[in-house]
């Protein structure tokens, strides 16, 4: 299968594997980002760059602007920053990637979803963090339970129109946005193998995607607990 496909944080990362791999499946792809140098190396493998700051709504309607209609629209860019002192809240922080994860998807929506039409795709790239409350993951775990609600209801809301909505909700996956951390990250997963288990997601049609297993299994289970018993045990995590 091929077609168009427009994917958003393509400039690194998990949305530069996907683009990446989308071109070597023959699909024509459209990748976003802000980083001049990085977009210009998707374009010379062959992605068609568009560069914008998808917080800025006029300008991500500007870059929607001449686009063809799509089959596949994947909505991947984000960032993560976490809260070190819950009791001195920042909350610019929490403002930020807001605006980053959820407020820009809104943007990137209602620009580039009048390009998707019966028969097409919506992806939303949410985490496993929503499944259970993880240590200051207060701004990053609020952001991504927001998109699971976002992409749940617009699940409902497409179905009349023909379009599919796709919930992605990985765990670690080894980027420049992980590289970051300083603590253990179980079952961390190269990017080239989280991007083919989309991708294979995606030819599927599958309502929800997410991965590895076994560390999704665990997230559920504790996630599944009382409060009081997850709270002792949450303890050894900070
Ligand atoms: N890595 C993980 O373990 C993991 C796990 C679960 C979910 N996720 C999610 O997967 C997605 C991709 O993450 P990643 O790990 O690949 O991170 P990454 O390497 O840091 O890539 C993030 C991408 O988002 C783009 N982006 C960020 N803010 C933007 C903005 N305001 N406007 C336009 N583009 C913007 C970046 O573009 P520029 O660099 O050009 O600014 C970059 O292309 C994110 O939504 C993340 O939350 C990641």
């Amino acid at each position: 299968m091929s077609g168009r496909v427009l994917i958003t944080g393509a400039s690194s990362g998990l949305g530069r594997e996907l683009a990446l791999g989308y071109q070597a499946a023959g699909w024509q792809v459209w990748g976003c980002g802000r980083d001049a140098g990085r977009l210009a190396e998707l374009a010379d493998a062959g992605v068609t760059a568009l560069r914008f700051d998808a917080r800025d709504g006029d300008a991500t309607a500007a870059a929607a602007a001449g686009l063809p209609p799509l089959d596949l629209l994947i909505l991947n860019a984000g960032g993560c920053e976490y809260i070190k002192d819950a009791h001195q809240f920042d909350g610019a922080l929490f403002a930020r990637i807001m605006d980053t994860n959820l407020v820009a998807t809104g943007h990137t929506l209602a620009a580039f979803l009048p390009l998707l039409g019966k028969g097409s795709r919506l992806a939303i790239v949410s985490s496993a963090v929503s499944w259970l409350p993880l240590p200051q993951a207060e701004a990053y775990g609020a952001s991504k339970a927001a998109l699971d609600y976002l992409a749940a209801t617009l699940r409902l809301d497409l179905r009349g129109a023909g379009i599919g909505v796709t919930l992605i909700r990985p765990g670690f996956i080894d980027t420049p946005l992980t590289a970051r951390n300083h603590f253990p990250m179980p079952c961390l997963l190269p990017a080239e193998t989280a991007a083919y288990l989309i991708m294979k997601g995606l030819a599927a049609g599958r309502q929800q995607i997410y991965f590895p297993f076994r560390f999704i299994l665990l997230l559920r289970l504790l996630g599944a607990l009382p409060v009081g018993l997850w709270l002792r045990l949450a303890r050894h995590l900070t």
